[in-house]
């Protein structure tokens, strides 16, 4: 059937200098990207959220959780990123060992993710906005028929996106300077306010969800054992973990830009891990920090960073807080815009998406159709769905991914021992199985609602394969030399 074809590392890497995507970025435009995604809506929102309903002072634990998880993620992901540095990220990796079946699944699956964390985001930011500036909710808040603000907010960052990697990267530095600073203000003032009887007990104890709670709200793993849904305890910060992974991702979009970086090779690597540990640290900081200056039950859950300072009486910081908020939301929405282009691109070129859109501008050299057209989804979505609830499925797309890719990472030491691989991961193949099935375990802690809406994207996307994609990837087409099948 051919479903299971896969790419040619050499010819993967062979491409990579067509010159269609221009090599600009350094090693600190690297780091610079990596802080500018990562930090958003889960610490500057879910942060507080979860610590409310699920983990109390206990959802710095989740936030542990969440970044060794991430972490040995992210190992595997460095090394693949470094030894096939390519548009497609995890996308190219599972198309070069895992088959064509799974590389469709994976691009249709981190689309999902970019696409809808980009959605989600805009909404946020659009409410932030409101906030700040006294904008009339009924266009910018949650409640808006069409939300004015988000579309707004996506068109002006396509055109950013669209003129160059170069301004994209300049203007998420700046972006992230001011986020990073928000984040160590909060941590140096909100020091002197914390309370250590917010704090204890550490991990509230267990007691059953209120009125039972569905079971579409239940994390899969508890609904599968037939236990009753409860709140709280130690299932409670773990399926808190699940959720704030949200926080988490978006490291994964710079192994996208492999073909831009001037020495992929090292620069990858210092990247992904670099940005990771500094958002890492940043939130287990700042969640100490928000536990120990509110009980956890008075928690505001639409702006709980600003609404504790407030609570103190610090109304300054609350408001550059929301101004942070607002500057942080812009850079996850930027790289996330940058991100959707590549792996279109990486998609089209090989023909699984319409080929128009694996092509570069000439003068600009950014992906600009497929960017301009995720664009178009995403303030079509930030527009008219109500997608808070939705951050959940950018995590179950996140942790799927990170499962083929560490699955890949022994296959093609296996298949591939030859590559020159400038950074490998500590005891494979033992670490990224552990990767995997940490993964895993984490995407059972989402709930069961979570999981249907993720199966039926999932169809939809089987059914674009066996459609359209399976009949015109370039392994499909033997007139191009450069792609013979291998299985
Ligand atoms: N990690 C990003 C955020 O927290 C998506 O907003």
């Amino acid at each position: 059937m051919g479903i299971t074809r896969t790419l040619n590392v050499d010819d993967i890497l062979a491409r990579q200098d067509s010159g269609d995507l221009k090599r600009r970025l350094r090693g600190r435009d690297l780091v610079g990207f990596g802080v500018g995604i990562i930090i958003g809506t889960g610490i500057f929102t879910l942060a507080g959220v979860e610590a409310k309903t699920h983990a109390g002072p206990a959802v710095t634990l989740s936030f542990v959780i969440g970044a060794v998880v991430a972490g040995l993620a992210a190992l595997c992901y460095a090394e693949l990123a470094s030894s096939v540095p390519t548009a497609g990220s995890a996308y190219t990796y599972a198309f070069a060992t895992l088959g064509e079946v799974f590389a469709w699944i994976i691009g249709w699956d981190l689309l999902l993710e970019f696409a809808l964390g980009a959605a989600v985001v805009s909404r946020g930011w659009s409410g932030y906005l409101a906030n700040l500036m006294g904008l009339p909710p009924e266009w910018f808040g949650e409640d808006a028929t069409v939300n004015i603000g988000a579309v707004v907010i996506i068109a002006v960052l396509t055109v950013v996106a669209v003129l160059g990697i170069r301004e994209s990267a300049l203007a998420t530095n700046v972006l992230v300077i001011v986020k990073v600073a928000v984040c160590v203000l909060i941590l140096a003032v909100g020091v002197f306010f914390i309370k250590g009887s917010n704090l204890t007990p550490f991990i509230p104890p267990a007691h059953p969800a209120e009125g039972g709670g569905s079971v579409l709200h239940q994390p899969v793993v508890q609904a599968g054992l037939g236990l009753s849904q409860s709140v709280y305890g130690l299932a409670g910060v773990i399926s808190a973990a699940a959720i704030v992974f949200f926080a988490y991702t978006g490291f994964e979009a710079l192994a996208n830009l492999g073909e831009e970086t001037r020495n992929p090779r090292k620069d990858l690597r210092v990247g992904i891990l670099g940005a990771l540990g500094i958002c890492a640290l940043l939130y287990i900081g700042v969640s100490i920090v928000l536990t120990g200056m509110v009980p956890f039950t008075d928690i505001d859950a639409g702006a709980p960073l600003a609404a504790a300072f407030d609570s103190v009486g610090q109304h300054w910081i609350s408001a550059l807080i929301s101004l942070g908020a607002v500057t942080g939301l812009t850079s996850v929405m930027m790289v996330e815009l940058v991100t959707i282009g590549r792996i279109g691109f990486a998609m089209g070129r090989d023909g699984l998406l319409p080929k128009a859109l694996g092509t570069a501008h000439p003068r600009w050299g950014t992906p600009h159709r497929m960017t301009i057209g995720g664009a178009v989804l995403i303030a079509l979505l930030a527009a008219f769905v109500p997608i808070t609830e939705l951050s959940d499925m950018v995590s179950i797309g996140a942790l799927s991914a990170m499962i083929i890719v560490a699955i890949a990472v022994p296959v093609l030491r296996r298949r591939r021992p030859d590559l020159k691989r400038p950074f490998t991961v500590p005891l494979s193949p033992v670490l990224p199985i552990v990767a995997a099935l940490a993964c895993f375990y984490l995407m059972l802690n989402l709930d069961v609602m979570t999981w249907i809406r993720f199966a039926v994207w999932l169809a939809i996307g089987l059914a674009i394969y066996f459609g359209y994609g399976r009949r015109h990837s370039r392994l499909a087409t033997p007139t191009d030399p450069s792609s013979a099948p291998r299985s």
